[in-house]
């Protein structure tokens, strides 16, 4: 295990990834970035460590994915039994038990009683494409709505449904079609404030459904109920709730994005627990595999049975080695009751936040639940103007003193948390030390 303790040996980022830095920009496409250029080498626990030998404490989690921590016990000893039992046959061609065992923990673990059935997939992308496609095979309509400051991908339809041009859509286009965008209930900017925000958006997306979509032609309805990359916008209390409802009484498929929600993110195994819904379709990444790439979509049996044999699947949907690292990252999840520990990591964090916002006028919410929080940049009290310039600072400062964190947003001005949940209390204290040392320097 690696010593749990930030050390900062040299600058950030080192010289040797400095030069690891270089030989990227010669062999990597321009296209694909890094936020912090620390080349890693080792990581568990809430430590990275570099090239350089800096330890790097983790706010980050790779975006939401090293829930049980990296190089997680239980997730190393699956892997390495079944890579050498075998690494690949195609669950399409001559399937294996792992990938049941998965399903069959998806279909327990996920929302409701209802008789599910699940789909493994690669990527995020990929699931969500294959729960349009489901929705559609199940509805026979065509239109899918989705919400403002959404993201769902990069793949052509995800890059439709996703809100944010810059940079997931910019010159990427023409989009897939029948795709129709409407309101989040997105409390801090609602434009008559936070209290009526849940009845009011419910009301303009009914009524722009209505008269632009028409119920009857619509699929699915698309959400994340807690959205991630779009700065962490905990919808209006209720709202969910309105919308699952409502797509049950008109036929439509209810879909919730827990790509970056689920899996103990957010103190429920999955964040609609909280909103107490029960999604027809639930797809799944990130998490679930502690950082192998591995995709779900489970639902309502009726709905996933409707695809006719052959029409869902792909090469890799479901590798051994990725069905091998789910079932240690869900045992650990289990073991470890990592959705109690995400409750006690927001515990931690929010008093400390809370201080920090009494300091600075320029953070105008704080937001998320569980190990999923985030605080949102603004001008100044009275001001709500999108600060991501102050987010950048802020976010340069962190990464300068050996604490990685990340930003997101329609605006660039939010910056998250998604501490691993095996981080210890005094990493996260340190790591808080750390932030407001990066305000103080940044501001
Ligand atoms: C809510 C949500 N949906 C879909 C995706 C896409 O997942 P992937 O990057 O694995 O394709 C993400 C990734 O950030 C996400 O947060």
């Amino acid at each position: 295990m690696i010593e749990q303790k930030r050390v900062l040996r040299t600058e950030i980022p080192g010289p040797r990834s400095g030069e690891l830095h270089q030989r990227k920009l010669g062999a990597v496409s321009a296209g694909v970035s890094t936020g912090l250029p620390i080349y890693v080498e080792r990581a568990g626990g809430g430590i990275l460590v570099d090239a350089d030998g800096n330890q790097l404490i983790d706010f980050g989690s790779g975006i939401a994915v090293t829930t049980v921590g990296n190089a997680a016990p239980r997730v190393v000893e699956r892997v390495r039994a079944q890579v050498a039992d075998f690494t690949h046959t195609c669950f399409m061609v001559t399937p294996y038990e792992e990938y049941l065992q998965v399903c069959e923990a998806l279909n327990e673990l996920t929302p409701g009683q209802q008789e599910k059935r699940s789909a493994l997939f690669n990527s995020g992308a990929e699931a969500v494409e294959n729960a349009v496609k489901i929705a559609r095979s199940a509805t026979g309509r065509q239109a899918v709505v989705a919400f403002d400051h959404a993201y769902h991908g990069r793949t052509n339809l995800t890059m439709a449904l996703t809100a944010k041009n810059m940079p997931y859509k910019h010159r990427f286009g023409p989009f897939a079609n029948e795709i129709y965008r409407v309101p989040m209930a997105y409390p801090f900017r609602w434009p008559t404030g936070p209290e009526r925000c849940a009845e009011e958006a419910f009301a303009e997306f009914v009524n722009l459904v209505h008269a632009q979509v028409g119920e009857s032609n619509t699929a699915a309805v698309l959400l994340e109920p807690i959205q991630g990359e779009g700065g962490f916008i905990v919808p209006a209390p209720g709202f969910v709730k309105l919308v699952a409802d409502w797509c049950a009484e008109h036929g439509i498929v209810f879909i919730a994005d827990e790509i970056q929600s689920g899996f103990c993110r957010t103190g429920d195994w999955f964040a609609s627990e909280f909103e107490d819904v029960v999604p027809d379709l639930i797809t799944t990444a990130k998490g679930i595999a502690g950082g192998l790439p591995l995709a779900g979509v489970t639902g309502r049996a009726e709905l996933m049975d409707a695809v006719h044999a052959g029409g869902l699947g792909g090469t890799y949907g479901g590798n051994p080695v990725a069905c091998a690292a789910a079932l240690g990252a869900i045992e650990t999840m289990r073991a470890e009751n990592l959705p109690a520990r995400a409750k006690q990591i927001e515990a931690l964090f929010l008093p400390r936040l809370r201080r920090l916002a009494e300091q600075y006028p320029q953070i105008g919410e704080i937001r998320g639940r569980g190990a999923m929080l985030a605080i949102e940049l603004v001008a100044g009290e009275q001001d709500k103007t999108p600060n991501a310039a102050l987010a950048a600072k802020v976010n340069a400062a962190c990464h300068q003193r050996g604490l990685v964190t990340l930003t997101a947003g329609t605006f660039g001005n939010v910056f998250r948390f998604l501490p691993p949940l095996s981080i210890g209390d005094e990493l996260v204290a340190e790591g808080l030390d750390v932030l407001e040392e990066a305000f103080a320097a940044a501001v």
